[in-house]
């Protein structure tokens, strides 16, 4: 379980998030979705300690992040970090196979080669994988970087904008696949999201952020209301009910 606690920060006595208080229980898929701005980057890079914890607390399986060491931390949650700068002379294999860094520091088992090849075939990349990154297109880098950090092999895997770059096909792939990975082997994704008819499709729980806060935090179905919808991105949508998902015709 990831438990945030009273957690706020600020940049320069600008206040980026105020008091946020959730609970991620292992298992399942959790969407974070809200405006630009609303500090959804700001809590994932909180959970892995890529910047400090000013206030508040946080703590992952118990051990509070603030305190324990990286490669303790390492094996049980991956990032993708939003727009992140890799080296692209690599090939695909290559970088997949450094999802396997913090659990062998430089030689790789028989293990840990197998969890590569897992990994390229859960996101269907082994037709790319002695391709190099900078010959991909933006979509395929995308689905390259989900599965080094899918192929890191910890519990919790934190996705920030996995979807940016990716068309029609290849983003409800990734959104299958996730659901696969949460259904048969039990990771948990949090996952943020624009497209709040992803959220809706193939998220467990959605927790809707502005302005640093959470708005709204449930089940698509209690979440995807018109007031909640409005209270978070600040105008009003239909939302039609699909066989029971709610879907949010956000583009009229
Ligand atoms: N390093 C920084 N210095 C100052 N302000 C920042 C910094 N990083 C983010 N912010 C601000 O924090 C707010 C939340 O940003 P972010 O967490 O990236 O939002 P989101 O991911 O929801 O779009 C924004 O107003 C952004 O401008
Ligand atoms: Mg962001």
């Amino acid at each position: 379980m990831i438990q945030i606690e009273n957690v706020s920060l600020s940049y320069r006595e600008v206040p980026i998030l105020s008091d946020i208080t959730l609970s991620l229980g292992k298992g399942g898929i959790t969407a974070l979705v809200g405006p630009n701005g609303a500090g959804k980057s700001t809590l994932l890079s909180l959970i892995a300690r890529l910047q400090p914890l000013q206030t508040g607390r946080i703590l992952v399986d118990s051990l509070p992040v603030n305190s324990t060491a990286s490669r303790i931390l390492a094996r049980r949650l991956a990032i993708l970090r939003q727009g992140g700068a890799i080296a692209s002379r690599l090939t695909v294999r290559q970088l997949v196979g450094f999802g396997r860094f913090p659990h062998h520091q430089g030689r790789p088992c028989a293990g840990d080669i197998a969890a590569v090849e897992a990994a390229l075939e859960q996101f269907e990349l082994q037709a790319l994988a002695e391709r190099f990154i900078d010959t991909l297109s933006g979509g395929q880098r995308q689905r390259a970087m989900v599965a080094m950090t899918f192929c890191q092999g910890t519990d919790y895997l934190l996705l920030d904008e996995p979807l940016n770059n990716l068309d029609m096909f290849h983003a409800r792939q990734l959104m299958r696949s996730l659901r696969t990975i949460a259904d048969e082997r039990q990771r948990t994704a949090i996952i943020v999201l624009h497209d709040i008819n992803q959220a809706a499709t193939y998220a467990d729980r959605i927790v809707a952020m502005r302005d640093g806060r959470v708005i709204a935090d449930g089940t698509p179905a209690t979440v995807l209301t018109e007031d909640n919808l409005e209270a978070v991105f600040g105008y009003r949508m239909q939302i039609r009910q699909i066989d029971g998902t709610p879907l949010v015709l956000q583009h009229l």
